[in-house]
C-alpha cells in the first residue's frame, strides 16, 4: 500500500462559505466543501446510488444529496437520514501558507 500523501487542491480564500469544489487527488474523486468557513474534503460520490454530491448543498455541516435528500456529516461522513446508511469517506486538510492541503 501506498503512504498517504498531502496533496494541495485550493487556495485558501478560492471558495465562499457554502461553496465546493471537485477535485482529484491521489486516483480519488473528491470534493473540497468550504462550510461556514472551515473547508471538509470527502467523497464525491454519494454511498446511497452513483450520484454526484457536487449537486447537492451545504447546510450547517452537511452536505445534501440532491438526488433523494440524505445529509451527511462533513466532519464524520456518517448520513444522518435515510435512504442512504453507509457513511462516506472523509479526509484530513489542512492550511499552510494560504493552500488548502488534503490527505489521501
Ligand atoms: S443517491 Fe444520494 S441519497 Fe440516493
Amino acid at each position: 500500500m501506498m503512504a498517504d500523501q498531502w496533496i494541495a487542491i485550493a487556495r485558501e480564500n478560492e471558495l465562499a462559505p457554502g461553496q465546493m469544489k471537485r477535485v482529484s487527488a491521489a486516483g480519488k474523486r473528491l470534493l473540497l466543501c468550504n462550510a461556514d468557513g472551515k473547508h471538509h474534503v470527502v467523497d464525491e460520490m454519494c454511498s446511497h446510488e452513483d450520484y454526484s454530491l457536487y449537486l447537492g448543498c451545504i447546510q450547517e455541516g452537511r452536505i445534501k444529496c440532491s438526488l433523494h435528500g440524505s445529509y451527511f456529516d462533513l466532519e464524520t461522513g456518517k448520513p444522518d437520514c435515510e435512504p442512504a446508511s453507509e457513511a462516506i469517506s472523509v479526509y484530513e486538510v489542512k492550511i499552510v501558507d494560504g493552500q488548502v492541503w488534503v490527505r489521501v
